[in-house]
């Protein structure tokens, strides 16, 4: 597919059937987002594909117990509404065929050098300049998901699971420094989704002559 009809065509998709993704297309998504433009091309990535059922449900149950723990409802019925919404955005997963964990080294540059003994700290440092490897990190898993339509997938975007990082990264084997940055969730879309509204041209550009 062109890349301008990639762009201009994919949505999220949430419901997936229950088709199997072939590991190698999984695998040639994953070539492409290791291509991605990085803060000092550290690449600071590993992407940890999880396609085995089981540890992807329990996953989900991580993540919405979580969810009941940090937003009990307390029988009132906006906040049931609420936390209806929040489980299924955190916890849809459940029913993908592949989920695609995305680990995160730390931001290190030759900065750290010339931080040493100056009033100016690493963490400022990356404060200031925006998370470059999270930065790095967006620009990844956005080839990522651009690839997965390319080849006739659905996928979305997950970051609502971290709400239980430390439990995940505990269960996919990602220890300190490293973090799980966010995960995408890939299949075989159940419907076609049109692309969702998006602001008008004008409200995004801004030209400075
Ligand atoms: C950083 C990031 C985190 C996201 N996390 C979630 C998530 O946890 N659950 C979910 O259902 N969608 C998630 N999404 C998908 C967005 O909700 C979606 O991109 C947005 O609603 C626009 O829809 P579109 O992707 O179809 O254009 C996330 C997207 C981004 C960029």
């Amino acid at each position: 597919m062109e890349l301008k009809d990639v762009i201009e065509k994919r949505a999220s998709i949430r419901m997936f059937t229950d088709e199997k993704v072939p590991i190698n297309d999984v695998k040639e998504m994953i070539r492409r987002a290791g291509l991605a433009p990085s803060i000092n091309n550290s690449q600071p990535w590993k992407f940890i594909t999880i396609i085995n059922e089981e540890i992807i449900e329990q996953m989900g149950k991580i993540v919405q117990q979580k969810v009941l723990e940090y937003f009990p409802h307390e029988n009132i019925k906006e906040k049931m509404m609420a936390q209806a919404k929040v489980l299924r955005f955190s916890s849809f997963f459940m029913d993908a065929p592949v989920i695609v964990a995305v680990e995160m080294s730390p931001y290190k540059t030759v900065i750290e050098e010339l931080l040493k003994g100056r009033e100016l700290s690493l963490e400022n440092v990356n404060r200031l300049r925006n998370f470059p490897n999270i930065q790095s990190i967006g620009a990844a898993v956005e080839n990522l998901i651009l690839s997965a339509f390319d080849l006739g997938y659905g996928a979305c975007w997950l970051s609502g699971l971290l709400i239980a990082r430390n439990e995940l990264e505990e269960l996919l084997g990602i220890t300190s420094p490293n973090t799980l940055a966010a995960c995408v969730a890939v299949g075989h879309p159940r419907e076609i989704i049109a692309q969702r509204d998006k602001k008008s041209f004008d409200e995004i550009f801004e030209l400075i002559d």
